[in-house]
């Protein structure tokens, strides 16, 4: 893939969600959580500010919701951020990508036509045994593969990942893992470690985590690995949850073939309400603060960051038309 690590702005800019998942710190049962949304001009504002700083790429990320006013400021939003970003340096705009869950196709449909061209739905795992004892019943798994292969046929550049060293989860698992990259066409793929987080049904794990913290990063990296040998083409993620679990994780990530970088340009105000688990990174940065330090990381590993580029997976360029 080449020498150069593309920049992902990271914007969480809701945490209200109405699904479950044991394992995420802002599920609906969660009430410690102060619930927050950015209004779209404060949105739009990180989007102009991140396309000024050569970002390339913003992914919107939040928690799952459908209502048709939620579904409707995010259309709105993104329109306005492919208007308003365009520059000589960016001709077509930032990049956008969308992590906001699983909707209907119609939706997709929409957010597609207003602009966006890449979406991140992880499956979490490819085990629907593993996956069902992850989630309420309400929450399916064949709905989630469905929702994926609905967002590959809407032409949209497909992300999906999962989480590594989940209870009970085999190595065979994640093997099955990345045969289901393969099968469902993925274009990107962001893994991370799983981090117990304190106010989750799941809180009991986290002594075994402790002690197995470093078997989970070296399972994590060799996950990476494995997958850009098997799937040469796709975007790697070398994502947050890999620095959380060791400070120099990320770095580590890209020299194991991760090609991807997430900096988090949520504004500073609300990151702590942003926790997904525990120990999260750069919660106490100023804004802006994760550019400079994520290329230094960049350049440590022998790699330059790819400014003011999209840097699409070339899986899907071969596969699809550009957008
Ligand atoms: N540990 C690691 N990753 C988590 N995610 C959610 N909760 C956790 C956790 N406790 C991941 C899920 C989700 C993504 C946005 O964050 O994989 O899809």
């Amino acid at each position: 893939m080449g020498a150069k690590v593309y920049y992902r702005g990271l914007l969480e800019f809701s945490n209200r969600c109405r699904s479950d998942c044991y394992y995420c710190g802002i599920r609906k049962s969660n009430s410690k959580v102060e619930r927050y949304t950015l209004s779209e001009e404060e949105i739009v504002a990180v989007a102009l500010r991140c396309a000024e700083e050569g970002y390339g790429s913003l992914m919107l990320q939040s928690g799952e919701r459908r209502d048709e006013a939620f579904i409707a400021s995010l259309e709105r939003v993104v329109r306005r951020i492919k208007a308003e970003t365009r520059s000589a340096a960016l001709p077509n705009g930032l990049g956008l990508s969308l992590c906001v869950g699983e909707q209907s196709r119609e939706v997709y449909e929409r957010l597609r036509a207003a602009g966006a061209h890449r979406y991140l739905l992880r499956i979490e795992t490819s085990s629907p045994e593993i996956f069902a004892r992850l989630h309420p019943r309400g929450q399916s798994f064949a709905e989630r593969v469905a929702c994926i292969d609905t967002l590959s046929d809407l032409g949209y550049l497909v992300g999906t990942g999962v989480m590594i060293g989940l209870p009970g989860q085999t190595v065979d698992d994640l093997a099955d893992d990345i045969l289901f990259f393969r099968d469902h066409r993925i274009d990107m793929v962001g893994m991370g470690p799983y981090i117990p987080h304190a106010d989750t049904p799941m809180a009991g794990c986290a002594a075994e985590y402790a002690k197995r913290k470093r078997e989970q990063l070296h399972l994590t990296l060799k996950m990476i690995a494995a997958v850009r040998l098997a799937l040469p083409d796709v975007n790697i993620a070398a994502t947050t949850a890999l620095q959380a679990i060791h400070p120099f994780g990320r770095e580590w990530g890209i020299r194991f073939g991760a090609n991807i970088v997430m900096p988090l340009v949520t504004p500073a105000s609300v990151r702590k309400s942003y926790r997904l688990y525990d120990g999260k990174p750069c919660l106490d940065d100023a804004p802006g603060a994760c550019l400079g330090c994520l290329s230094d990381r960049v350049v440590m590993t022998g790699r330059k960051v790819g400014v003011n580029e999209w840097g699409d997976a070339p899986h899907w360029m071969h596969s699809r038309e550009a957008p």
